[in-house]
């Protein structure tokens, strides 16, 4: 049954990625783990977080579920690794844009939500989760199901199906998955929303994604990026918490 003991390739080894391993493995899926360098850079990581190093054509050969969990400007290079994988696999994708990270690109700067453009790049439908949580906070502060302060994670996707799935494992990670309706309303998720990073409950990151404002919503990433950059070490992980409530409120 899909949901349980699934086969999961994760391409993308760093912050997320490993967290991931680490997450899935424990709740009994089977995780195999690529990045771009090569299993033997990667073994005693994915030994440690319960999964195996692989390389990344293995990684996607049979699964159910594959998550991308690469930088945005990568996603070329997977198109090719994805074309011949079943159209029954679901492919989940963690990634952000950052223009000064990942070069201008005029069709999201014109408004394509991210994900719509990634999903045209890895020519696969995708559904996007965990993009909208710190590495930290995903690595740290998990709860239980039912945990009266559990932190919400939002799940946008056009495949009903493949995003249920989506949806339980984000809550299989230790956060309360909400439905944030298809991929081209997914930039309600992206930097600079009240959604992202937020650190919200379930009822509040519904809010949050409600009022999301597209035309802000990129002013306020670079500003918070800036900010973050120019502040540097001396940020505390509460204190990014709080700049991004307040900048997106
Ligand atoms: N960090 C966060 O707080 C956070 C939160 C939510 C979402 N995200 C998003 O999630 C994605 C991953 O973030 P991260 O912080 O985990 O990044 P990261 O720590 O920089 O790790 C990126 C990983 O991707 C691998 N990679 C790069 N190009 C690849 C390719 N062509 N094929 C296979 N693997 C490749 C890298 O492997 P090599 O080192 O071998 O190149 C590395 O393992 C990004 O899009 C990011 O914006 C990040």
């Amino acid at each position: 049954m899909k949901g349980t003991g699934m086969k999961i390739g994760i391409i993308g080894a760093g912050n997320i990625g490993a967290t991931l391993a680490h997450k899935l493995s424990e709740q009994g899926h089977t995780v195999k783990l690529a990045n771009s360098r090569g299993p033997e850079t990667i073994s005693e990581l994915a030994r440690k977080a319960g999964a195996v190093a692989v390389e990344r054509q293995e990684a996607v050969r049979d699964v159910d579920v594959i998550i991308l969990s690469i930088p945005f400007d990568k996603h070329a290079e997977l198109a090719e690794l994805l074309h011949n994988i079943p159209e029954s696999v679901i492919v989940i994708d963690t990634s952000n844009y950052y223009p000064f990270r990942d070069g201008d690109i005029e069709k999201i700067r014109e408004g394509k939500p991210e994900s719509v453009y990634a999903s045209e790049i890895v020519r696969r439908p995708l559904v996007k989760a965990w993009n909208a949580v710190l590495a930290e906070t995903l690595k740290d502060k998990g709860l239980a199901a039912g945990s009266p302060s559990r932190i919400a994670i939002p799940v946008a996707g056009d495949n009903l199906a493949a995003k249920s799935v989506a949806l339980e494992l984000v809550s299989q990670t230790g956060f309360d998955a909400v439905d944030a309706g298809t991929l081209s309303e997914s930039w309600r998720q992206q930097p600079g929303t009240p959604a992202y990073c937020t650190e919200l409950k379930a009822g509040e990151l519904e809010a949050a994604l409600q009022a999301a404002n597209k035309t802000r919503a990129p002013l306020n990433r670079d500003a918070l990026i800036e900010e973050f950059t120019s502040a540097g070490a001396q940020l505390t992980h509460d204190a990014i918490v709080k700049r991004n409530r307040e900048v997106t409120a």
